[in-house]
């Protein structure tokens, strides 16, 4: 199985889920046979401004390859960089543009950032993307 060009060992993933998804949860799921995990969700703005919580939440374990680390933020192009400063650490990186959590959504984020800035929100995914970040 294949996501873009990265080979996964099978079709069992570890879904996103902030304040469950720690390091330790996710090797015990590496050890069951997870082909892909996803750290817990990180801000875009707390990654662009090298927050040192941010920086210990993206950390894999050796085994965890491929890495998925899941982005969220309100403005497309912030998330565009810090896509593109996490994606050093990692092989996936997971947008995300649809979760309903009150306290995600509140800040413009998750669900809400589809609804009102649907066409950026196609080009972080796009090659138009790196126009974005220039
Ligand atoms: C405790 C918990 C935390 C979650 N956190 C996130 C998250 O941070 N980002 C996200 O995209 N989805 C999050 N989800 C949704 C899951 O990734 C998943 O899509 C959902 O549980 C449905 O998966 P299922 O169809 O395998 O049950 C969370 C779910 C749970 C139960």
């Amino acid at each position: 199985m294949k996501i873009g060009n990265v080979r996964l060992r099978n079709g069992f993933f570890l879904a996103p889920m902030a304040n469950v998804s720690t390091l330790p949860f996710r090797r015990l799921c590496k050890e069951y046979g997870a082909g892909l995990t996803t750290g817990e969700m990180v801000s875009c703005e707390a990654a662009l401004r090298g927050s040192k919580r941010t920086e210990a939440t993206v950390v894999r374990a050796r085994e965890e390859k491929p890495f998925a680390i899941q982005v969220f933020g309100s403005a497309p192009k912030r998330i565009a960089l810090a896509a593109e400063a996490l994606e050093k650490k990692c092989e996936i990186i997971d947008l995300n543009f649809g979760c309903p959590v009150r306290h995600i959504i509140r800040r413009g984020g998750g669900c809400c950032i589809i609804e009102e800035s649907s066409q950026e929100c196609s080009r972080v995914t796009s090659r138009e993307g790196s126009e974005m970040r220039s």
